[in-house]
């Protein structure tokens, strides 16, 4: 889940698919991490800001599964969990999904960055390319 439209979409298509194997499902996101310099980060403590812009992403991502959690709600999915990790994208949700030995991962074509004439984006395909479980990319 990366709050674009498409996402969204791919949690119903989840949705259905763990209400009807029975599965587990896990809202998935990938956030930014927060690099900052030591400069940065000395003015942010004597200004008294430290922690303020990571309660910005906090509060950002938490919308974002937030509305995540309205889809599997509403489709009566029981076992939901919500994870946030910091990295890169693609390398991090392939590396949960082994280590946690997904089946399946599901996610949008496209994201965020849904500009140019691509069918998928860069993120769904390199998930697609190398995940070594099932990929199903939802279009529309
Ligand atoms: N940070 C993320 N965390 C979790 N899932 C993500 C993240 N970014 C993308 N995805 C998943 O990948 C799908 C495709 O997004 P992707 O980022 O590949 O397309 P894009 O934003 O249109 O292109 P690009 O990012 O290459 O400009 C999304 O619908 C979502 O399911
Ligand atoms: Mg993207």
């Amino acid at each position: 889940v990366d709050g674009s439209r498409h996402a969204l979409r791919a949690v119903e298509t989840a949705a259905e698919l763990a209400r009807r194997f029975e599965a587990d499902l896990t809202l998935f996101t990938v956030t930014k991490e927060l690099k900052l310099t030591p400069e940065v980060k000395r003015y942010l403590h004597l200004e008294q800001l430290a922690g303020e812009p990571q309660y910005v992403i906090d509060e950002h991502t938490e919308q974002i599964m937030a509305k995540a959690r309205d889809v599997t709600d509403a489709a009566g999915v029981p076992r939901v969990r919500v994870e946030v990790r910091a990295g890169n994208p693609a390398r991090t949700i392939i590396e949960y999904a082994q280590a946690h030995r997904f089946d399946c991962i599901v996610m949008g074509s496209r994201g965020l960055g849904d500009a140019d004439g691509m069918l998928l984006g860069s993120v769904s395909h390199k998930v697609a390319s190398l995940a070594n479980c099932t990929v199903v990319t939802v279009k529309g």
